[in-house]
């Protein structure tokens, strides 16, 4: 069956350029426009992509006539405004994460997607990996009981955003990274949005209603200062959640850290647990440990990119990572910052 074209601009060729190449697999899709501040940038990757609009505003973009969609993959204070003005004009959105600086940047954009009927997807792209979509199914089917512990864990020990990334590769190039105003955050907001995403996704999605948060910039003020670039960021945060359910998770983040580098997320629940990596389900059979590999049906695959056309096609389609959900998130990054400010544990803010 002909499926509609679905046409997509992508604004941000860093991170943007992941989006355009898992779009150039989507069958019926096509790159009509990319923007960049750095056009000869944003110029090689729409002749790449086969794009014939070139913007360096993105104003310039949502005014085209006939966008679907768009990805929005741009230093995290931007993403509101152009989330905002996306809608505003009609364009499905796919925006990255963290969805927002701003506890009510998030608010705005969730309330201009009810008002406009568009889509408001957030790039989740961790729920997206076949295991995570297969673990991710497990707690809606109640295959683990009654959900009461999640642990998380991202630990990196030398990925400081500028100071251990080269300026010309795709990841961690921009200085924007480091800068509270431009960022929101540092790890918490980088990789932390990922760790407590996928294990709060893993456990239900539980109502937070508490936070007890630690944040810490100990070990590359100096070098930073030396390149002159502006740091006032964490490097590692670490929190414990509380949910209205009784259930708790803790989480640990870290850019730097003097350690082995870790990622895993754990959750327990009274009939089964379940890890990431390698992922694994693990029950009680007669006393002993039973650890079942988890292989995703294939009908299951799918990239964030695909689904978030497929979204655009049906309307009637629920988001694997919508709006709503990645609020609900920004909601206990929100708390995290507070509670590590203060010093205490700190209620969420609805
Ligand atoms: N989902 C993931 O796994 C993942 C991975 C990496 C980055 N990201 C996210 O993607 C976003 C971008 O990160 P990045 O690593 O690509 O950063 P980056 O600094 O490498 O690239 C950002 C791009 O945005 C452009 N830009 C800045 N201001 C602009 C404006 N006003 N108009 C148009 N273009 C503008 C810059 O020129 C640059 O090319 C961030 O929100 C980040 O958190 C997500």
């Amino acid at each position: 069956m002909d499926q509609k074209e679905v046409r997509i601009g992508v604004i941000g060729t860093g991170m943007g350029r992941v989006h355009m190449q898992f779009y150039s697999e989507v069958p019926g899709v096509k790159i009509v426009a990319i923007c960049d501040l750095n056009e000869p940038e944003a110029r090689f990757f729409a002749d790449k992509y086969g794009a014939t609009k070139v913007f360096t505003d993105y104003r310039d973009l949502c005014a085209m006539e006939g966008l679907d969609g768009i990805s929005i993959a741009v230093p995290n204070y931007l993403h509101a405004p152009m989330t905002l003005a996306a809608l505003d004009a009609g364009i499905n959105v796919l925006c990255e994460k963290p969805m927002a600086t701003k506890l009510e940047d998030a608010h705005a954009m969730v309330e201009k997607a009810q008002k406009t009927g568009k889509r408001l997807m957030v790039h989740m792209n961790s729920r997206y990996r076949d295991s995570s979509l297969a673990l991710g199914a497990l707690a809606p089917a109640g295959q683990l009981g009654q959900v009461y512990y999640g642990r998380s864990s991202m630990i990196r020990r030398r990925s400081v955003p500028t100071i251990h990334f080269p300026p010309t590769g795709i990841m961690g190039r921009g200085p924007w990274f480091l800068d509270r105003e431009e960022a929101g955050g540092g790890a918490l907001m980088d990789i932390g949005v990922h760790a407590y995403d996928l294990m709060w996704w893993f456990m239900g999605c539980p109502k937070p209603v508490a936070v007890s948060a630690s944040t810490f910039r100990m070990l590359y003020n100096d070098e930073a200062a030396a390149k002159g670039v502006k740091f006032d960021v964490d490097e590692l945060a670490s929190a414990l959640v509380r949910y209205e359910n009784g259930a708790t998770a803790f989480v640990d983040v870290s850019w730097a850290a003097h350690s082995e580098p870790e990622w895993n997320v754990r959750v327990l629940g009274t009939e089964a647990g379940i890890m990431l990596n390698p992922p694994t389900v693990f029950r009680d059979r007669g006393g002993l440990l039973e650890s079942t590999k988890v292989e995703v049906p294939e009908p299951l695959r799918v990239s964030a990119q695909q689904h978030f056309v497929d979204c655009i096609r049906d309307p009637n389609k629920t988001l694997i990572s919508p709006g709503t959900q990645a609020l609900e998130v920004v909601k206990v990054l929100d708390a995290i910052r507070r509670s590590a400010a203060a010093g205490k544990e700190v209620a969420i803010a609805e």
